[in-house]
């Protein structure tokens, strides 16, 4: 297996002078085992940003806890899940920082003063709210906590000062509010212009983040729906070999062609969809050729897709073998990433809080703040 880390990370979150990289964050509620929607969707993408950028990709279960808390048994399994799919897909704890998001109390901190300056009328129009509050039936969605799930997000953007939040085009609304949110929030508590501070110095304690929108081609489930584990259509990245198979091979094809001696168009099969991610160009041509003048069958076409797949799951799953059979390693893994995020997150809370004037410095308790405390000591 490559890159496994034995040992104990050097501290990389540390902000040292102009130099430095921008920031990305990014992260997924704890769903469980990730599917291959996921990975082309997100997780390839970010196995290319980890060098390139100072990167944090963390597990969202308090996101979970604002749906989901009448049940909360399997959260902690799901976030030992997911992070062992960040590692199997090639997120690299020496070149990344992964956490689980409640691992960093300083979450619920930024997120309880933004909750202070966020009017309501924000958080009621994004677009998921409504949304989700109609169409999701079998849970009581009128609460507090839901209602904040957009709040939240911010708070674990702005908390590392992101200056990128690679998402899929759902997630854009997301970003917009936490530009809004920073810009309220600098504009309210600008940074102390003569506090002593190391280059560079910067004039508000947030940058406004901006969503990188993931290039992700079409992957539909194996039922031609978005892939999605709600609907039970999709390919895991954990899936064996032969379930990958078997799934391939129940997967609908164009429903223009009924006989094998039918043309079918691969633009129109999600199948085609398949060989467009994963397949050689060699294969692609042979499978537009083939559909197109009926001289391969669909058969054969599913073979030619569980190939390609495979070509790209293989690594995936040798690597996961390993983190599999060792969840103490995952979470020891997450544990760590945890110490880093606390210490960038502790970084920017100090920011905040010396913008707000909040610190627990006495020395800058004045005359005036004195004469008030006497005040009401002689109430
Ligand atoms: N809302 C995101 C999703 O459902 C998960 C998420 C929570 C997230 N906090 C985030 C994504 C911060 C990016 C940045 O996928
Ligand atoms: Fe789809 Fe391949 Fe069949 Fe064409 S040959 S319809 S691309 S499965």
């Amino acid at each position: 297996m490559d890159q496994a880390p034995t040992h104990n990370l050097p501290d990389s979150s540390q902000r040292t002078g102009s130099g430095q990289k921008q920031r990305i964050l990014s992260g997924m509620r704890p769903t469980g085992k990730l599917h291959l929607g996921n990975y082309v969707g997100a997780l390839a993408n970010w196995v290319k940003l980890q060098d390139k950028y100072h990167c944090f990709f963390f597990i969202a279960d308090w996101h979970a806890l604002t749906s989901d808390y009448a049940d909360t048994s399997e959260i902690k399994q799901s976030c030992v899940e997911v992070m062992t799919d960040y590692l199997a897909a090639g997120l690299d704890p020496q070149r990344c920082t992964m956490f689980i998001q409640s691992h960093v109390p300083q979450h619920a901190e930024l997120h309880l003063l933004l909750s202070m300056i966020t009017p309501l009328g924000w958080l009621e129009r994004v677009p998921t709210y409504k949304e989700q509050q109609q169409n999701i039936r079998d849970k009581d969605l009128n609460t507090y906590g839901f209602l904040g799930y957009p709040l939240l997000q911010s708070a674990d953007i702005m908390l590392y000062q992101a200056d990128f939040v690679p998402v899929g085009e759902d997630q854009v609304p997301h970003i917009e509010i936490t530009r809004e949110i920073a810009r309220r929030f600098n504009g309210f508590y600008p940074r102390d212009a003569t506090a002593n501070e190391p280059e560079p110095r910067r004039a508000y304690v947030f940058p406004e983040p901006q969503a990188l929108l993931t290039p992700s081609p079409k992957l539909p489930g194996t039922d031609g729906r978005k892939m999605s584990k709600s609907y039970g259509n999709s390919i895991l990245l954990s899936d064996p070999e032969p379930v990958v198979r078997q799934k391939l091979k129940t997967m609908v094809t164009d429903p223009a062609r009924v006989r094998r001696t039918d043309p079918g168009n691969p633009d129109v099969c999600p199948v085609g969809d398949v060989h467009k991610i994963f397949s050689s160009d060699e294969t692609l041509e042979k499978v537009y050729a083939g559909c197109r003048s009926a001289g391969i069958g669909c058969i054969e076409c599913k073979i030619w897709a569980a190939d390609s797949l495979m070509r790209v799951l293989n690594p995936i799953q040798e690597r996961r073998d390993a983190y599999e059979k060792n969840p103490h390693k995952v979470w020891e893994l997450l544990e760590n990433g945890a110490g880093r995020a606390r210490a960038a997150a502790e970084t920017t809370m100090q920011e905040v809080r010396v913008a707000m004037k909040m610190t627990k410095d006495s020395r800058v308790l004045g005359h005036q703040s004195s004469a008030k405390v006497q005040k009401v000591d002689a109430l």
